[in-house]
């Protein structure tokens, strides 16, 4: 699919509806959009390639948009295999074309067996410029947005930002459904442990007039870009983005469930502004570690198992611990029969977090909820509201 971003550049992406799970791990039920772009002038740049599975598709829309012409560039920003894997193809179709890369990038390029021809690489580092005629772009580098090699180009004719993966989100590029939500899920899953090397990218984009995002993933994003700018400003700080409770369970018998249910009703009841209840053995794990981080407040119910932890719930609190959750409030519920130990492991979980803090109230149940745990319920939906 070709699409005019403006008279000069056009989208040459392409979308796979086809892959369940993205770097094997994160479901896309709405597909994964992979873009390109062609930058038209005296000179002609490709940005970037795309993922093994639509290199046909993206090389035909590529050749639609050259119109018989040669690329002159093509400008590698990111070498993660979603958007490398099309360059071997494209380098012999187009033998002639400067490959743009940085030092890091030329390094790490033969890993995933693309050579570049003796000559036809052209490295470039912070701050340096290059011109295709009217268009001129300034080079950022932006390590840990997502790999340590990424970078970006700022075009300021017409104030482009080519961003790879940031501002990136899940879904096909013509998928129409709500930017935030699965944005959000790709930011904090894939980005989310480099918070504070996407801040350091922010501050040099505060410095630039954007008026277009091109990313490698989702919409290209031309209006209200403070909305978009804003909500990654909230993201890689990690301060909270939406009031409300995030009650993160899992049930072996059900018996956890209700008392996390209890919670949620009794939550609800007392004006929580917003109450989500996730069953960590059942729910999308991406999702909820977005929602863990969107809210400010979360609690935590499990069954002790083995004398230890449902593995659900040790896999959802080694990715907080993972991508550096911080700044919230914590409360837990715990569940055991002879000898309840899980909430001992849920509150170490935490140790070596920033800004938590926890609520005073464990609730411990003794296989089902008794009176006096629904009592310490109502309690603790009274502390974490505090
Ligand atoms: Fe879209 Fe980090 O690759």
């Amino acid at each position: 699919m070709l699409k005019n971003v403006t008279d000069s550049i056009i989208y040459v992406g392409a979308s796979d509806n086809s892959l369940d799970l993205f770097e094997g791990q994160y479901p896309i039920p709405n597909g994964m959009a992979y873009n390109s772009y062609v930058v038209v002038d005296e000179k002609i740049a490709v940005m970037d390639a795309v993922d093994e599975v639509v290199i046909d598709e993206w090389l035909n829309n590529v050749c639609e948009a050259l119109n018989g012409k040669k690329p002159d560039y093509l400008v590698v920003n990111h070498v993660e295999p979603d958007h490398s894997a099309g360059i071997k193809s494209f380098l012999e179709k187009f033998p002639e074309t400067q490959v743009v890369v940085n030092a890091q990038i030329a390094r790490m390029l033969p890993q995933f067996g693309v050579v570049v021809a003796e000559g036809k690489q052209v490295v470039v580092k912070e701050g340096d410029t290059l011109s295709l005629g009217s268009h001129e772009f300034s080079f950022i580098m932006a390590p840990m947005v997502h790999w340590p090699e990424v970078m970006m180009e700022y075009e300021k004719k017409e104030k482009v930002l080519f961003a790879a993966d940031a501002f990136g989100k899940f879904g096909a590029f013509d998928v129409d459904e709500d930017w935030a939500c699965e944005a959000r899920r790709y930011y904090f899953n894939i980005c989310g442990k480099f918070g504070v090397q996407v801040g350091a990218l922010l501050n040099k984009a505060a410095a630039l007039d954007i008026e277009i995002i091109c990313p490698l993933h989702g919409p290209i994003l031309s209006e209200n870009l403070d909305y978009y700018i804003n909500l990654y400003k909230t993201w890689s700080s990690y301060d909270v983005e939406s009031e409300g409770v995030m009650i993160a369970f899992a049930s072996m018998h059900g018996n956890t469930k209700k008392a996390a249910e209890l919670l949620c009703d009794e939550l609800k009841a007392a004006g929580c502004p917003k109450v989500v209840l996730t069953d960590l053995a059942r729910d999308m794990m991406s999702e909820a570690i977005e929602d863990a981080f969107r809210y400010g407040k979360l609690i935590i119910a499990s069954p002790t198992y083995e004398t230890e932890l449902m593995p659900v719930v040790s896999m959802f609190l080694h990715d907080l611990w993972h991508k550096g959750y911080q700044k919230r409030k914590v409360g837990f519920i715990q569940n055991g029969t002879w000898a309840p130990m899980s909430g001992k492991y849920m509150k170490a979980a935490f140790d070596e977090l920033k800004d938590i803090t926890f609520c005073d109230t464990m609730v411990t149940i003794k296989s089902t909820l008794s009176e006096e745990n629904k009592e310490e319920i109502k309690k603790l939906a009274k502390e974490i509201m505090e």
